[in-house]
């Protein structure tokens, strides 16, 4: 399928789509997803073929507004601050589900909540409002891969599979959510992502942790290999080894690499989360025999940046 600029017209095409049970590639201000309708099993199973994706892995479902999030899920006092603190944005809530919003078991994979976000993109908006459906929608990769900042890596790892590509620019924000699972008296963190945790800190107004990795309780999907170039990736990296290429972060960077890319030259962590994901394709296609990565501070964004770079080196 051709990629299409995003447009009144292809919109509304996209939308017919998704209600005929087809699949839909848009952009949201995190990264590319492939979107279904939520309520049809057989639209989202297409989903998880395309994606070669473990079926025990929930989806988030992208939704237009806090109303229609709280038709379908249980918001309590702190669920609703970070709604009204984030939304529409990069903040993905987990909450209890209702069972009458009528989402596919597939969707949640079968527990007993439900990951919601309203998007702030306006193609991902104007497609939720022509839709009139909730859009179940992982990021547009394989499983595993790296997350499409452009409607170019979609159709190139993706192709055939959705519809419509809807090409809306490249990502704003480049990193996926930060995915919050607010149930119960304590909110924990699954998911480092494009919201710093400082920021949600701040609305609740005490810390949150991070769920550890390996728990049950975390995003399934953080359990998988993510992330991951084909090329090994080398960390805390500050000189080159002969045949590797540097992602390099700030104004001093070391000699001798075939192949370059700078995050950001001025060291901002925000325009490094924009391009990071781009930038790990361009190093994987360049041939290189490994991605050394210079040091990135923990801090800010920095902390889901570092996260993404783990997984990518942990990966083989
Ligand atoms: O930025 C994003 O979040 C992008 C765009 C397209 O919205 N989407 C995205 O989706 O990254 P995906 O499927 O690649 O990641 C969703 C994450 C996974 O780690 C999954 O395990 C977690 O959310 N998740 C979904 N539902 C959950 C639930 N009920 N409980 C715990 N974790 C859940
Ligand atoms: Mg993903």
């Amino acid at each position: 399928m051709p990629v299409l600029p995003a447009t009144d017209e292809t919109i509304a095409s996209a939308a017919q789509a998704l209600a005929a049970g087809g699949l839909v590639a848009f952009p949201t201000e995190t990264v590319y997803g492939l979107g279904a309708d939520a309520r049809e099993a057989s639209a989202v199973g297409k989903i998880f073929a395309a994606k070669e994706r473990p079926q025990f892995n929930p989806l988030i479902v992208h939704v237009p507004d806090l109303e229609t999030a709280e038709s379908l899920a249980e918001f309590g006092t702190e669920a609703r601050a970070l709604a009204a603190a984030f939304w529409p944005g990069p903040l993905t809530i987990v909450a209890p589900k209702r069972p009458e919003g009528g989402i596919a078991d597939l969707v949640t994979a079968g527990l007993g909540t439900v990951a919601l976000r309203v998007p702030a993109h306006p193609v991902a908006r104007a497609l939720l409002e022509k839709a009139r459906l909730p859009i179940a929608a992982p990021s547009a990769n394989r499983s595993g891969r790296i997350s499409p900042t452009e409607a170019g890596h979609v159709a190139a790892e993706l192709g055939e599979v959705p519809d419509i590509i809807l090409d809306g620019g490249p990502c704003a924000r480049g990193l996926e959510s930060t995915v919050v699972r607010v149930v119960g008296d304590t909110p924990t963190l699954l998911r480092l992502g494009a919201v710093p945790r400082a920021e949600i800190e701040a609305v609740l107004g005490h810390t949150i942790d991070l769920a550890a990795q390996d728990a049950p309780i975390a995003s399934p999907g953080q359990l998988e290999r993510h992330y991951a170039p084909q090329t090994p990736v080398r960390l805390n990296a500050t000189t080159i080894a002969p045949g590797e290429a540097l992602l390099a972060f700030g104004p001093d960077i070391p000699d001798g690499a075939d192949t370059t890319i700078n995050l950001s030259p001025a060291g901002d962590l925000t325009e490094a989360a924009t391009r990071l994901f781009a930038a790990m394709r361009t190093l994987d296609e360049s041939g290189a025999r490994a991605i050394a990565v210079m040091p990135i501070p923990e801090e800010g964004l920095g902390e889901a940046i570092n996260d993404r770079l783990r997984r990518a080196a942990k990966a083989r």
